[in-house]
């Protein structure tokens, strides 16, 4: 017979603390992770190991790991049925990640999109942890026996290496780990930038091309203002205008209307007048998450008390995991 006491699913997912967080990140990801927390058990990770494979000034890193921490909350996260953590307050993520190091094939890694876009960005610094990072990421999923993980576009080659080492590893010794799925949202799921709409709006652009959570309401109109539209005026979604349609997509996600009701509200006012609304819609839904934040920021031990007590619950799961797998792999305990 079947099993019908069904296990609750398992929810993970983490942003790096590597920069200001931007609408690209909350559209793609941390919005999504809401409605989630209703019905799985989740887990939400300041991923910082992942962020020193480019260089950050150290006082930044630390700050910016306890405002994302804030962040997450202000966003509609729940303090109390999630478990939120700091990623190098558990050291069962880096040790997993060794091991799967060993199960892991080099040319996969090499085929990384992200690895070969970062690569060529920081040129100077090609380390060997941008190169693993995809191998640290599996190692996050995997410990806590995921089943989905709720990330943007660019987060699904990660995802399949994730099930690629998670299966190889099972082929060798039994059914170790569970197989994540990807959750990726329909619309908003890959936001561009602004300013360079084939490419993706990123924490690290601080060009104009993206949209900070924590830029001021003026900021955030004047980027929208002077985002990159294409030729022609009319609002409309079509195949290849990229600047209009990252605006649409950005409008549709903060005002619940879609593509056509989109087209519909705006036909014969051209672009001057959407790019106005778009700015309002944005800059009113971004003012009411900072305030939010503002508030959780200013109160650090809850923070801290926060993120402490979530790494002893997300330890107490990650090291089930972990030894199982030490066991499995032969590892020799007194
Ligand atoms: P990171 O910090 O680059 O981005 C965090 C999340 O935001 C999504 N995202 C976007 N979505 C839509 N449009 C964009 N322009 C955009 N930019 C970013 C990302 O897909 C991601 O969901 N490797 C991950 C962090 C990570 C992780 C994990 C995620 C580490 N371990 C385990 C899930 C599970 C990253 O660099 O995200």
């Amino acid at each position: 017979m079947e099993n019908t006491a069904e296990r609750k699913k398992i929810v993970f997912s983490g942003v790096q603390p590597s920069g200001q967080i931007t609408i690209g990140n909350y559209l793609g990801a941390l919005r999504n992770w809401v409605p989630l927390q209703k019905e799985y058990n989740c887990i939400f990770c300041v991923v910082d190991l992942h962020s020193i494979t480019v260089r950050q000034v150290p006082a930044e890193l630390r700050r910016r790991t306890r405002e994302l921490l804030a962040m997450y909350l202000a966003c509609g996260l729940d303090d109390e049925n999630n478990i939120f953590f700091v990623q190098s307050h558990v050291p069962a993520h880096a040790e997993l990640a060794w091991v799967l190091n060993c199960y892991t094939m080099f040319g996969e890694l090499s085929r990384m999109t992200q690895f070969k876009d970062k690569s060529a960005a920081h040129s100077d610094n090609v380390n060997a942890g941008l190169f693993t990072y995809p191998v640290l990421m599996a190692a996050d999923i995997l410990l806590y026996q995921t089943d989905l993980v709720p990330v943007g576009q660019d987060q699904k080659q990660h995802l399949e290496i994730t099930r690629d080492i998670a299966s190889r590893f099972n082929g060798i010794y039994g059914d170790v780990f569970r197989m994540p799925e990807p959750y990726i949202p329909q619309v908003g799921q890959k936001i561009a930038s602004l300013t360079e709409p084939e490419k993706k709006m990123s924490k690290s652009d601080t060009s104009g091309g993206s949209v900070s959570m924590f830029d001021d309401r003026d900021t955030i109109i004047r980027k929208i203002k002077r985002a990159v539209t294409d030729s022609g005026s009319e609002v409309r979604y079509a195949e290849g205008k990229h600047g209009i349609n990252n605006l649409m997509t950005i409008y549709s996600c903060f005002t619940g209307r879609n593509f056509a009701e989109i087209e519909k509200e705006f036909e014969g006012l051209g672009y001057g007048a959407f790019k106005e609304a778009v700015g309002l819609a944005v800059a009113d839904a971004v003012g009411k998450i900072q305030e939010k934040y503002n508030a959780y920021l200013a109160d650090k031990d809850f923070l801290d008390g926060l993120m402490k007590q979530g790494a002893e619950r997300a330890a107490l799961l990650a090291n089930r995991t972990l030894s199982k797998v030490y066991k499995k792999v032969g590892f020799y305990r007194p």
